[in-house]
């Protein structure tokens, strides 16, 4: 019983979990970054903790311990362009990576936050754990907050989605 234990068959069967979206994002050194994830999860209430899965190829992975801090913002529906941008190898670098896209410095880390998100957190860095391919970054959760978005988007199966209110 059950399938091949191919790289194929898990992404495609991981990819049924379905997830919302986020951009995680550093200042370092006078310049800002973002990158999309939806490896993104709460850990812990006391401490509060989150966590963010990142690729050791990506250029994120290195910065992320050189700032000792970051932001996560959760994007609503209507930022799917934002997520395609982040996600985008040949994006801008440093500032001109957020030119027309309106964001506001997360209070400790000073990483954007950006506007019409669902919410924001801002975080200090407080570990970094093996995951393979990727590192497991921890973050301790030290200012968050609201934002204007009121519908979240959703990423299933290697598409993004809507929330469906099924039986309303
Ligand atoms: C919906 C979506 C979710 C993603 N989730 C992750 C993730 O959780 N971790 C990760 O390392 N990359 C993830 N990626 C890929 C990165 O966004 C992409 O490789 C990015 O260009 C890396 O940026 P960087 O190299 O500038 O840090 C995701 C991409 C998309 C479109």
């Amino acid at each position: 019983m059950g399938d091949d234990v191919t790289p194929e068959r898990f992404r495609a069967l991981a990819g049924r979990f379905a997830t919302g979206v986020a951009v995680v994002t550093t200042a370092v050194d006078g310049t800002v970054h973002g990158i999309t994830v939806n490896a993104f999860a709460s850990l812990s209430l006391d401490p509060l903790l989150i966590l963010v899965c990142i690729d050791r190829e990506a250029t994120t992975h290195a910065l992320l311990p050189r700032a000792g801090a970051f932001a996560v913002t959760v994007l609503a529906a209507q930022q799917e362009e934002l997520s395609v941008h982040f996600a985008s190898s040949d994006r801008a670098e440093g500032h001109a990576q957020f030119e027309g896209i309106s964001w506001r410095p997360a209070a400790v880390s000073g990483a954007p936050v950006l506007e019409g998100g669902m919410a924001w957190m801002d975080c200090r860095l407080s570990g970094v754990h093996d995951g393979g391919d990727h590192s497991i970054f921890v973050g301790e959760v030290v200012a968050l907050g609201e934002l204007q978005g009121t519908e979240p988007l959703v990423f299933y199966e290697g598409g993004y989605r809507r929330l469906a209110e099924a039986g309303r």
